[in-house]
């Protein structure tokens, strides 16, 4: 049987080369030289306000006045093509120096072809579909006169009450460094000097999903350890894919917003991982500083920012306004303002703004182009995840005469887009219902009846009327979910059952007796434990942007299989958070063979022998783990085999093993390997993902796949901080999601 080396995408983070390797070494020399020159000739006030970033607020009078003066390096939020021409000829041609300006935008998931949200481009388990996504966004954003975006975002997070859950992608570190380096590959592309190349910014530096309760802009207590083996990780893998900037984080960790935070903007950001582009705060996040109770006003709020390393800062003017006065005072030396000029000017010179500072006009042609929506759909494909489907109701047969199509998100084109997608057009949005309507109107008779007309509708009416007519159908297709506006920044909920009378709408479903298949579409995980109990087929899409009716079309009728993987654990309820696979043993773990809340007799004793960690009244697993998802076909997994048993720190680790398409749908699995370190200087995660590929095989297919593991990935930081590979007993699984597999030792010896 060949075997297959599966050159899983997750090679991209092996070997590294960092972002200086990337750029041309002649090219560097030339570009440190036009620095140096140009920074000679730079007056305080020009230096200070290159590390000026404003929001467009519309005046083009009023901004000139401010480019004439030197006072600003970067607009963000400027999309009109020649308003941004008209904004940078002020700059080239009638400030002093002729500084071009760096325009940003958040262009996180697609400009105005929107791709899914990245909680669900990382479903896909896919870094193309990532890579591909981000290279589109940035061909759109850059014909609008576009050269930064704030993206990606790869904040680790396992707290689905976090609203912002849904711009990261998911709770795994190295499933979020992998797709995390392929988006800074897609919006950089080979050269950032490519007109059609946008900076990309890592954010938010660093730790910001684990706020405190999963409510947003809330403290963090990280302790270095865990900072350094679970969420720096990825930041570190797009420092190293090359991205140019990066953007530091609202939350305060341990007492110390990153805003201020010398320890991660200097000595790790800098210092370890040599990266040698632009910082820039978060919206306010320096005079936010004030708020935090870390600076007492703007003057010490600008101090602590840029001694701590951020070199632009985002529209809240502290550094135009108190700079002066704290170089004159001693308290910000001339150094940090000539260090943090650098970085900026290094990246517009690597943009190539400076030899090219203009967009061609003409950018409407580049927008909604067929490839784009092509790639789009290909991803919402990708990013579907099927989680039930009972006596095979999925895919939908010729034999299905009507359908009903029903629920506030069968046609919600400006909804189906989630959140952050300032630039989308939901008259370009392809819902469900067009969709189905196009696919198969011609042959399947769809009767469509909304019952609720948004996802927080509570009128039962409607719910009435949607049962009555689901009456006539053969299958019932239940679109729910969450309005955009549900999830993103500052949109965190403390309940994740589906909001409104959602729920109740798929009970009067199931009472019709007829088969439902529930669609979600939301931003987060949700906790629908019932409503998947009523359901025979149950499909999770997050946010699959413009082309997600055609995607949910083609899966629901087998044009296409699904082969999405959950990215985060869904909980079965809210109590449950946080809940995650790569959770520590403890030394009581549950057996899942635990008494639960109704199982305990009357009067019970009480004990403390035996116990084990879980909750009565939920048990200790999930509704769903990570990396779990089903298909139209099944896949076997067998002959797992190690190139050897004992490993040294310098060997490469070679796991094959085959995997079989058992079923009668070619399909798509997308295969997981998992290490733990059994015993170490500190309790390690039960299981942590180390690999993952998506295999396609026919019916009856088997392959033998191969997944090649570094020894040297097995370093993580231990008891004396030092990141090391510690030798002892290894486990690692092979799998299809992360609970299953079967457990196969080896050693790391010294
Ligand atoms: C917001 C977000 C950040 C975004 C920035 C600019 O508050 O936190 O992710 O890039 O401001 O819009």
């Amino acid at each position: 049987m060949k075997t297959m080396k599966m050159l899983s995408a997750c090679l991209l983070l092996l070997p590294f080369i960092s972002c200086t390797q990337v750029q041309d070494t002649e090219n560097d020399a030339v570009i440190e030289q036009k620095i140096e020159t140009l920074l000679s000739r730079m007056t305080l006030e020009e230096k200070i306000g290159q590390m000026n970033q404003i929001s467009s607020y519309g005046n083009i009078e009023d901004m000139s006045g401010l480019i004439k003066k030197g006072e600003v390096g970067s607009i963000l939020n400027e999309v009109d093509p020649v308003r941004v021409n008209a904004l940078q000829r002020v700059a080239m041609e009638e400030s002093r120096l002729g500084i071009p300006l760096l325009m940003a935008r958040d262009v996180i998931h697609g400009f105005k072809t929107i791709f899914p949200i990245p909680l669900g481009q990382a479903a896909s388990f896919n870094p193309q579909v990532a890579e591909d996504g981000a290279r589109v966004a940035a061909v759109e954003a850059s014909a609008a006169g576009i050269r930064w975006t704030f993206a990606p975002m790869i904040d680790v997070a396992r707290d689905p009450r976090w609203g912002r859950m849904a711009e990261g992608c998911g709770e795994d570190t190295y499933l979020t460094s992998v797709m995390g380096a392929a988006m800074v590959k897609g919006f950089q592309g080979d050269s950032l000097n490519h007109p059609t190349s946008i900076a990309a910014c890592p954010k938010h530096f660093v730790g910001y999903g684990a706020a405190e309760g999963g409510r947003d802009y809330n403290s963090t207590f990280i302790p270095e350890r865990r900072l350094r083996n679970v969420y720096l990780p990825p930041f570190e893998a797009a420092a190293k894919a090359g991205a140019a900037t990066f953007m530091t984080s609202f939350n305060d960790n341990d007492g110390a917003p990153s805003t201020g935070n010398t320890f991660i903007l200097k000595d790790v950001l800098r210092g370890e991982w040599g990266f040698d582009g632009i910082v820039v705060s978060d919206w306010a996040s320096v005079a936010e500083m004030i708020a935090h109770g870390f600076a007492a006003d703007s003057k010490e709020a600008a101090m602590k920012a840029v001694n701590a390393g951020v070199d632009m800062e985002m529209v809240s003017y502290t550094f135009v306004k108190e700079l002066p006065g704290l170089i004159k005072e001693g308290k910000v030396k001339k150094s940090a303002i000539d260090d943090a000029v650098r970085n900026i000017l290094r990246i517009k010179f690597r943009l190539g703004l400076f030899d090219n500072p203009y967009v061609d006009e003409k950018w409407i042609e580049e927008l909604y182009a067929p490839s784009h929506l092509e790639a789009a759909k290909q991803a919402a494909v990708e990013s579907a995840i099927l989680l039930k489907n009972e006596k095979e109701t999925l895919p939908l047969q010729s034999s299905v005469k009507t359908v009903a199509v029903v629920g506030p998100m069968a046609n919600a084109p400006y909804d189906q887009l989630g959140t952050w997608i300032f630039d989308g057009d939901k008259t370009k949005t392809v819902t469900p219902l067009k969709a189905i309507k196009e696919l198969v109107g011609d042959k399947v008779q769809v009767i469509y009846e909304p019952g609720l007309t948004y996802s927080r509708d509570k009128n039962m009416v409607g719910v009435a009327k949607a049962a009555a007519a689901a009456a006539r159908a053969d299958v019932i297709l239940a679109f729910v979910g969450e309005e955009a506006i549900l999830s993103g920044e500052a949109h965190c909920l403390a309940d994740l059952n589906l909001q409104g009378a959602q729920s109740e709408l798929i009970a009067a479903l199931a009472k019709t007796g007829k088969p439902v298949v529930t669609v979600v579409m939301a931003g987060r995980p949700l906790t629908i434990g019932k409503e998947v109990e009523l359901s025979s087929a149950v499909l999770y899409s997050f946010h699959p942007g413009t082309m997600g009716g055609p995607a949910l079309a083609d899966l629901l009728w087998g044009k296409a299989v699904p082969s999405g993987k959950t990215p985060v654990t869904f909980p079965k309820m809210v109590g449950q958070i946080p809940v995650y696979y790569a959770h520590n043993s403890s030394g009581r773990p549950a057996t899942r063979n635990e008494v639960l809340l109704n199982d305990i007799p009357l009067e019970a004793g009480q004990t403390s022998l035996g116990c084990t960690s879980f909750y009565m009244d939920a048990g200790f697993d999930p509704l769903y783990s990570f990396g779990y998802g089903l298909s139209y076909t099944t896949f076997k997994y067998d002959n797992v085999k190690l190139s050897s048993a004992n490993l040294k720190k310098e060997d490469v680790l070679t796991v094959t093993f085959d995997l079989e398409n058992t079923g009668k749908y070619e399909g798509t699995e997308v295969a997981q390997l998992y290490v733990q370190d059994k015993f170490a200087s500190v309790t390690r995660p039960v299981r942590e993902l180390k690999r993952f590929a998506r295999v396609t095989l026919k019916p009856g297919e088997k392959k033998n796949v191969s997944f090649e593991l570094p020894i040297s990935e097995l370093a993580f930081w231990n008891i004396d901080m030092v990141k090391t590979v510690e030798a002892g007993d290894f486990a690692l699984w092979v799998a299809p999601d992360s609970q299953s597999g079967e457990e196969v030792f080896f050693k790391v010896v010294d």
